[in-house]
């Protein structure tokens, strides 16, 4: 589902263009304004559509992702009165604007650009991927700032090795079939000494079982008939949990029992509810992780200075600088 009007993503910088590298062959790309990046040694062309380099032939499994963020470009993006992306950045990477700031950084899974856009505001240079359609609404929605966007797959990147400063990854990687890999798979992008940032489901809790058992079937729904689906059922359930919550003795127990059967967000504004229920239901891969099993993947790529953000699991680690 592509956005109609034309992307205005400014040309590629001669430094961005020198780390994109052929996923067949490893040599470096050229630009051909024509017909978008292509490969001198082996040919392979990488199209340019809608002004997105395209390094992946479709979305995949990841097409509800495209949708969600084409149908909700800018709910979650900050502006003046709205602080709540910044406020989640802070949380799930522990990252301070001092890290950041004239760094080279990866987003992976950047989805519709929201945490990118608090990671320009903070001065970083930003390299979005995403394996969904939503590459074309980040590049849309930060065409005004330090941003380039790649419809990629984290585990076929098309980067040279020890490329970025940072790089993170919000609430991504358990959407993929093999998160353990999917973690793995970009320490090698990461240059000695740059921080390695992963933000996912949490395990712990069970709370989300039903909603396991649900999405089992809505999954498997087309996007566009889950998201109507939704726009009964989330009304439906959040105002009877609300109704229910004024019945003398009984109601809040019976409000927590729907809300333990039917999971639907809570969230005050209708459309952020909206959106972060289709997002929840909507996935083919989701995975929930703890500490210890993220902590054990960091340990085997050998990071060092492990640190943990506010919201569980949000593990950052630094990449030892190599020894002389
Ligand atoms: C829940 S959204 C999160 C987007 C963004 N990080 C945020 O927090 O707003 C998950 C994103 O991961 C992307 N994604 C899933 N699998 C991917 C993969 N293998 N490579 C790159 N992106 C992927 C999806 O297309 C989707 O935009």
């Amino acid at each position: 589902m592509p956005i109609t009007e034309p992307l205005a993503q400014s040309p590629l910088s001669a430094d961005l263009q020198a780390i994109l590298r052929c996923l067949s062959c490893g040599s470096k790309l050229e630009n051909d304004r024509a017909a978008g990046f292509v490969c001198p040694a082996c040919k392979r062309v990488y199209p340019n559509m809608q002004g997105i380099a395209r390094f992946v032939d479709a979305q995949h499994y990841a097409a509800s992702f495209g949708f969600q963020w084409h149908r909700y470009q800018k709910t979650q993006l900050d502006h003046d009165e709205l602080r709540e992306s910044e406020r989640h950045f802070l949380m799930k990477t522990a990252l301070r604007p001092e890290d950041l700031k004239g760094k080279l950084v990866l987003d992976v899974g950047c989805g519709m650009g929201r945490f990118a856009e608090v990671a320009t505001r903070w001065g970083a240079r930003v390299v979005g991927v995403d394996l969904s359609a939503a590459a074309e609404v980040a590049a849309k929605n930060l065409a005004s700032r330090d941003f380039v966007a790649f419809q990629a797959d984290v585990f076929a990147l098309p980067f040279a090795p020890e490329s970025f400063d940072v790089i993170y990854s919000i609430g991504v990687l358990h959407h993929t079939p093999d998160c353990e890999a999917a973690v793995k798979a970009l320490d090698k992008y990461l240059k000695p000494g740059g921080l390695l940032v992963v933000w996912l489901y949490s395990g712990y809790n069970k709370w989300y079982r039903f909603s396991d058992f649900w999405r089992r079937y809505t999954h498997k729904m087309k996007p566009e008939t889950l998201h109507r689906m939704l726009k009964v059922a989330v009304p439906f359930f959040y105002n009877l949990q609300q109704g229910l919550k004024h019945v003398p003795l009984v109601g809040r127990p019976a409000a927590g029992l729907v809300h333990h059967v039917f999971p639907v967000n809570r969230q005050k504004d209708p459309e952020a509810r909206m959106l972060d229920t289709f997002d929840w239901y909507s996935p083919k891969y989701q995975s929930k992780h703890t500490y210890e099993q993220v902590f054990k993947w960091y340990e085997a790529m050998g990071m060092e200075d492990m640190r943990v953000g506010e919201i569980s699991i949000a593990v950052r680690g630094r990449k030892p600088v190599k020894a002389h």
